[in-house]
């Protein structure tokens, strides 16, 4: 268990080694660690730190791919600084992510940048939407057929709490406690919930499963408690990169965090048997897109 978080201990946001394990260890469902990158906050971010910045019906607050600014509250000062605090930890992400996994340069496309400035502790959720159970990332609305979700965390909190994660069992072992017991795929269901605009796009019997599994881990409180499975706690300024549809992973505390979305197409994976796709159509001996 102890080797699914990789510390990297380097102070620049680029790199040019050439020796390393980081692609593989990613592509492995590791969580990487960067323990020494600044980031710098400056007077004029502080004044963002205040769970009341955030919209009460959105969940955070976050900048899209285009660089609209949603769930803020706030004049135009506030949007205007929020977005450039947001925006250069966007420029930051796309720095480390194309220079450490330099074999995904040029094929990861842009996601939002979300600024989470709720207290995790005090969230009240269905156990459903709770992220403070392990889990791998799947949603319900947005079906992927297998791209790659790409993640790079901060903890930017001003007064030193360490944002405390969990860290679960490596994903083939998730599959072969939870798999047997699935709902089968439905395709006409996949097609009404398309039709009815549920989802975005038609969900595959691959999305079917990583829902499943999502589902069935979150909701198995033996499971919670008594599977293989990490605590670490993040500090202020620590960096965390992990592919989230494949790392088990539940925010247990902590306040104030930035988090960067990526999406990368399997074909672009360096090892393209990698990630749950793959993992899921050998233990299925199914194409599941
Ligand atoms: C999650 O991705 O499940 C939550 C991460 C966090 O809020 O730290
Ligand atoms: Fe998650």
């Amino acid at each position: 268990m102890k080797n699914q978080i990789v510390d990297v201990d380097a102070a620049e946001w680029k790199s040019d080694s050439t020796q390393n394990n980081w692609v593989a260890d990613l592509e492995a469902g590791k969580v990487l660690h960067f323990t020494r990158l600044d980031f710098p906050i400056s007077a004029l971010d502080r004044h963002f730190f205040t769970p009341q910045i955030r919209h009460s019906k959105s969940r955070n607050i976050s900048l899209d791919a285009s660089g609209n600014l949603k769930g803020a509250l706030g004049g135009d000062q506030i949007q205007a600084g929020l977005s450039e605090m947001m925006g250069r930890f966007r420029s930051q992400s796309l720095s480390l992510v194309n220079s450490y996994f330099s074999c995904y340069k040029g094929y990861l496309r842009l996601g939002p940048t979300s600024f989470r400035p709720s207290l995790i502790e005090t969230r009240n959720q269905s156990w459903r939407a709770d992220d403070r159970r392990l889990h791998v990332d799947a949603f319900p609305t947005r079906p992927t057929d297998g791209e790659r979700i790409l993640r790079v965390f901060i903890n930017v909190n001003p007064d030193k709490v360490p944002r405390v994660w969990r860290v679960g069992e490596p994903f083939e072992k998730v599959v072969e406690r939870f798999l047997a017991n699935t709902a089968p795929y439905s395709a006409w269901r996949a097609k009404a919930l398309n039709l009815f605009g549920v989802t975005k796009s038609l969900r595959s019997e691959y999305d079917h499963l990583m829902l499943q599994l999502h589902d069935a881990m979150k909701q198995d409180l033996n499971y919670q408690h008594n599977s293989p499975q990490l605590t670490i706690e993040f500090p202020t300024g620590s960096v965390w990169v992990c592919f989230s549809d494949q790392a088990s992973h539940a925010a247990m505390s902590g306040q104030y965090m930035m988090e960067q979305t990526f999406h990368l197409p399997v074909s672009n994976q360096h090892d393209t048997h990698a990630g749950p796709l793959a993992i899921l159509r050998r233990y299925t001996g199914r194409e599941l897109i």
